[in-house]
C-alpha cells in the first residue's frame, strides 16, 4: 500500500484542497482573553512586553470588552492592579474591589460575555507572593480560606467563572463548599490545575499586574517542570474536588502534558498561552526574525491539535480578527488570492508572500 498508490503530496496541492483534510481549526469561540484593568478613568495604556494589550481601567474596559465581543469572543479573564496591597490581601475580596467593579461593568453593558475572574492573593500583597507567608512558608490552609472569600466576592460581583490560581492544595474544594453554602451553585470554577513555576510569567508579572515576588520564588506550590504524571495528580484531584474547566499553563513547551491530558480526562480543558510565550514571538517579529502572525497562528492551532477546548491567550483579539475574514486560509499566513486585495494589513507582515509559504505550481 506504499508509494506509489499513496502519494500524500495530492491533498496538499492547493489552499482548498489543504482547508478540506484539514484536522484542526481554530474559531473565535476557542478564546478567553485577558484582560487588566486598572484604577482611575480613560486609561487605555499598551503594556510594553504583551504589546496589544493594555492596562484599562473600568470604563475603557467595558469598551473592550464589546468589541471582543463583535469579534466573536466569549470570554475574558480580567486581572486587578489594586491601588493599595496589605500582607493579608484583604482588598482583594473587598465588595468594591477594582475586580468586582469591572465585573459588575462588563456583565452591566455585555450581560453575554462570559466573565471569567483569576483568583489568587499576589496581585495584593506587598511581597507579590500567593497567600499567607508564615515563618518564611506559604501557608496552605489559611490560604485557600481566603481564595475562597476573594472567589465569593467575585461570583458576587456577577462573575460567571471564578479561576483560582495560587495551587494551593484544597483551594477547589474550598471555593466549591463556600459557593454552594451561599447558594452559588451555577457559578463554574476553570481550575489552574496543572500550573507550572516557569520563567515565562515574568513579563505578565513585571509590567502585566506589576507584582513581583519581593523575596523567594512560587516553587514551593506551582510545579517543576520536569514533572508530567504528578500534573495528572493535579488534574484529577482538582476534577474531584469539583472543577469544570481543568487548565494547563504554560501552553507549548507543556503540550505533552496537554495531550495527556486529553487523553485521561473529559473534563474541558484549556490552556494559557502565557506572557512570556506571546513575549517571545512578538520580539523576534519585532526584529524582523520571525512572520507574527504565521508563528501565532502556528502556536494557537498547535495547542489544539494537542487536545485543548480552549485557549487564553494574548493573541485572542488579534487572532480573531483574521478568522473574521472570510475564507481566510488559517495556518497559509495570508488570505486567499480573491480577498487579498482588499483585506487590511494587521501588521508589516501580513500582505504578500510569505518566504516560508511555498506554493506547488506557482
Ligand atoms: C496568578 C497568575 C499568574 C499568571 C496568571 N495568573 C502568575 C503566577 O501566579 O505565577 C501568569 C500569566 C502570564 O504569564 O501570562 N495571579
Ligand atoms: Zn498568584
Amino acid at each position: 500500500m506504499g508509494f506509489p498508490s499513496q502519494r500524500l503530496r495530492r491533498l496538499r496541492k492547493n489552499d482548498n484542497m489543504r482547508r478540506l483534510v484539514r484536522e484542526t481549526g481554530l474559531s473565535a469561540g476557542d478564546f478567553i482573553q485577558p484582560l487588566f484593568v486598572v484604577e482611575g478613568g480613560g486609561v487605555r495604556r499598551e503594556i510594553s512586553s504583551i504589546a496589544g494589550n493594555y492596562h484599562l481601567s473600568v470604563d475603557m474596559l467595558v469598551e473592550e470588552a464589546r468589541e471582543l465581543s463583535g469579534l466573536g469572543i466569549p470570554a475574558v479573564l480580567l486581572f486587578g492592579i489594586p491601588e493599595g496591597k496589605d500582607d493579608s490581601a484583604a482588598g482583594a475580596y473587598a465588595p468594591d474591589g477594582i475586580v468586582q467593579r469591572a465585573v459588575q461593568a462588563i456583565k452591566k453593558a455585555v450581560p453575554g460575555m462570559v466573565v471569567i475572574t483569576d483568583v489568587c492573593l499576589c496581585e495584593h500583597t506587598t511581597h507579590g507572593h500567593c497567600g499567607i507567608i508564615r515563618n518564611g512558608y506559604l501557608a496552605n490552609d489559611p490560604t485557600t480560606q481566603i481564595i475562597a472569600r476573594i472567589a465569593l466576592s467575585h461570583v458576587e460581583a456577577g462573575a460567571d467563572i471564578v479561576a483560582p490560581a495560587a495551587m494551593m492544595d484544597g483551594q477547589i474544594r474550598a471555593i466549591r463548599t463556600t459557593l454552594e453554602e451561599h447558594g452559588h451553585h451555577e457559578a463554574a470554577i476553570m481550575a489552574y490545575a496543572a500550573k507550572y513555576a516557569s520563567k515565562l510569567y515574568d513579563p505578565f508579572f513585571k509590567h502585566g499586574t506589576q507584582s513581583p515576588v519581593a523575596f523567594g520564588d512560587k516553587r514551593s506550590h506551582q510545579m517543576d517542570f520536569a514533572n508530567s504524571r504528578e500534573a495528572m495528580r493535579e488534574i484529577e484531584l482538582d476534577i474531584e474536588e469539583g472543577a469544570d474547566i481543568v487548565m494547563v499553563k504554560p501552553a507549548l513547551f507543556y503540550l505533552d502534558v496537554v495531550y495527556q491530558a486529553r487523553q485521561r480526562f473529559d473534563t474541558p480543558l484549556a490552556v494559557y498561552n502565557v506572557s512570556g510565550e506571546y513575549a517571545m514571538v512578538q520580539a523576534a517579529a519585532e526584529a524582523g526574525r520571525l512572520d507574527f502572525q504565521a508563528v501565532m497562528q502556528e502556536a494557537l492551532v498547535s495547542c489544539k491539535r494537542a487536545g485543548a477546548d480552549v485557549i487564553i491567550s494574548y493573541y485572542a483579539k488579534e487572532a480573531a480578527r483574521l478568522l473574521n475574514r472570510p475564507a481566510y486560509s488559517w495556518h497559509s499566513a495570508r488570505p486567499l488570492p480573491e480577498f487579498q486585495s482588499d483585506a487590511p494589513a494587521l501588521d508589516g507582515n501580513a500582505r504578500g508572500v510569505s518566504s516560508m509559504d511555498v506554493k506547488v505550481g506557482s
